[in-house]
């Protein structure tokens, strides 16, 4: 089959600036798909903190952006994903990308987020007919790019890129980017889509809502989320949409990026190794506990968090539950994360009232994530919502059983710990309460010690699972042919 012309338009990528998995996704699955011999492109803002290369080359041409009454001129720079088959563009324009905060900082969301964002997808579809490439396939990823499918059936429709078919990704359906109806105008899209069957809800502009209701095909990043979002329980108020486009919605799991998670190669850790021979795991485990101040004790069980700390997370369940593990079992803790300030300070406390037994940074830090996935001896995710979640599975890549709550793809990745067979690869929980987190704790606890053979079981069934992008690519492919068929076939709306 004829190769594809692929334009991945994000608000987020890896290495460049990431606050979430969207970034880890966007930064791999183009790779994988150019690997299979197709023509992929990103395009995604250049905010300022973006990290730039000193290879990055400012195209000479501005780009003219037309929105609301005028036409805004920004800068693209150019560079390629590492790899090197995916050219790259970044968008700079200081009025909407030059402050550093990607979506929102300490005062909440950016209140222009909906211009910035609709002034990014017009953005991205300039450049393409700018670049004179016309994508079969435009991949679209959560509300920032909402519009993109909006324009491509309105205002762009009867243009060269009008033919381009769009798949728009979930990530996560929590954040939906409400706005003013300003925002119609400002797309120059007709004001007549300010109606619930487009882009309204609830006499507001809903950006995801947009991209749901338009785009070509919708996926999202796990079958079970696919599902879940589909209920009202799960919807946040858009099951009704996802039910009426139910036959175009389908959930694909994310990959992962094995090079650069991979125990054996790690860059970030002083000692590698492999399902075969774990010793490097116990000097990881050392080198963390000495890095977060913990004591240095080779036979305790050390319980890592890598996370936003969210509610979406489950992480005030530990808050919660963390007291009463720590007086009664022989633990320790090691904690990544930075987010809500209520959280940030009962983990700080907990550090002060139990010294050497937890260890908390806060923050961001690349390097001290995949020590903890590596030092740790359990992987703790107590999510109320996981659409798919990338770090259990870099937990399970690094020997390091997870102990999850049974949600969206922490049920598709996460195999239940069987102890009659000792398959399994991590300890699901079901309840989203403190309660069912701090027995399912102490069920991994009592596997670390009274059931050593299974918990090295356990550890190398992880190791042993295929989370590479490949198979997820495969299936993306098929979503796009999927989509460019479709689009052929659709009447301009
Ligand atoms: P989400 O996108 O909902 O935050 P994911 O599990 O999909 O959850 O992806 C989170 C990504 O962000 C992972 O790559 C994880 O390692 C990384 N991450 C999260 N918090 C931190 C942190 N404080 N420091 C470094 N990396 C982090
Ligand atoms: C979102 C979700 C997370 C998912 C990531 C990448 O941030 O919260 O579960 O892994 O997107 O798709």
């Amino acid at each position: 089959m004829a190769p594809l012309k692929i334009l991945f338009v994000t608000p987020e990528v890896e290495p460049f600036v990431k606050v979430g998995g969207l970034a880890d996704m966007a930064g791999a699955l183009p790779p994988a798909l150019a690997a299979l011999g197709h023509d992929v492109r990103l395009v995604c803002p250049a905010y300022g903190s973006l990290r730039r290369g000193a290879d990055w080359e400012a195209r000479a041409e501005p780009l003219g952006v037309e929105v609301g009454a005028e036409t805004h001129w920004a800068r693209t720079w150019q560079t390629v994903l590492p790899g090197g088959a995916v050219p790259a563009y970044f968008i700079e324009h200081d009025g909407f990308f030059g402050r550093t905060e990607v979506y929102s900082g300490p005062w909440g969301a950016h209140a222009d987020n909906d211009l910035r964002f609709i002034f990014f997808s017009r953005a991205a579809l300039t450049l393409c007919a700018q670049l004179d490439w016309i994508p079969d396939v435009i991949h679209c990823h959560d509300w920032t790019t909402g519009f993109v499918p909006v324009l491509l059936n309105t205002t762009l429709r009867d243009t060269p890129l009008g033919r381009a078919a769009t798949v728009f990704t979930i990530h996560n359906l929590e954040h939906q980017g409400y706005a003013d109806r300003r925002a119609v105008e400002f797309a120059r899209v007709p004001a007549s889509e300010f109606r619930p069957d487009s882009v309204e809800s609830v006499g507001a502009v809903n950006l995801m809502k947009a991209g749901l209701y338009h785009a070509t095909k919708l996926t999202t990043v796990s079958p079970t989320y696919a599902r879940e979002i589909r209920t009202p329980a799960g919807g946040w108020g858009l099951d009704g949409v996802l039910n009426f486009r139910g036959a175009d919605l389908v959930g694909i799991l994310n990959g992962i990026d094995t090079t650069a998670w991979n125990p054996g190669a790690d860059r970030h850790l002083l000692a590698g190794y492999t399902a075969r021979d774990l010793a490097g795991k116990a000097a990881c485990k050392t080198a963390l506990q000495t890095r977060l101040g913990l004591a240095r004790d080779p036979h305790i069980a050390v319980f890592g968090v890598v996370s936003r700390f969210a509610a979406q997370k489950g992480l005030d369940l530990l808050a919660e539950a963390l007291p009463h593990v720590l007086d009664r079992m022989h633990v320790q803790f090691a904690l990544l994360g930075s987010g809500d300030p209520g959280l940030e300070q009962i983990f700080r406390w907990a550090a002060g009232h139990y010294p050497g037994r937890v260890g908390v940074s806060v923050g961001f830090d690349n390097s001290l994530a995949h020590l903890i996935q590596a030092g740790s001896d359990f992987f703790v995710m107590p999510s109320r919502a996981e659409p798919c979640g990338l770090t259990q599975m870099y937990a399970m890549r690094y020997g390091t059983p997870p102990v999850a709550r049974a949600t969206g793809g922490l049920i598709d990745t996460i195999g239940q710990f069987d102890e009659a067979t000792s398959r399994g690869t991590g300890f699901l929980f079901n309840d989203a309460t403190a309660p069912a987190l701090y027995n399912t704790i102490g069920w991994a606890c009592a596997t670390y010690y009274d059931r050593p053979a299974a918990l090295l079981a356990l550890r190398r069934n992880g190791m042993a699972r295929d989370f590479s992008w490949q198979p997820s690519a495969e299936k993306y492919l098929e979503v796009y042919r999927w989509a460019v068929a479709a689009r052929s076939t659709a009447p301009a709306v």
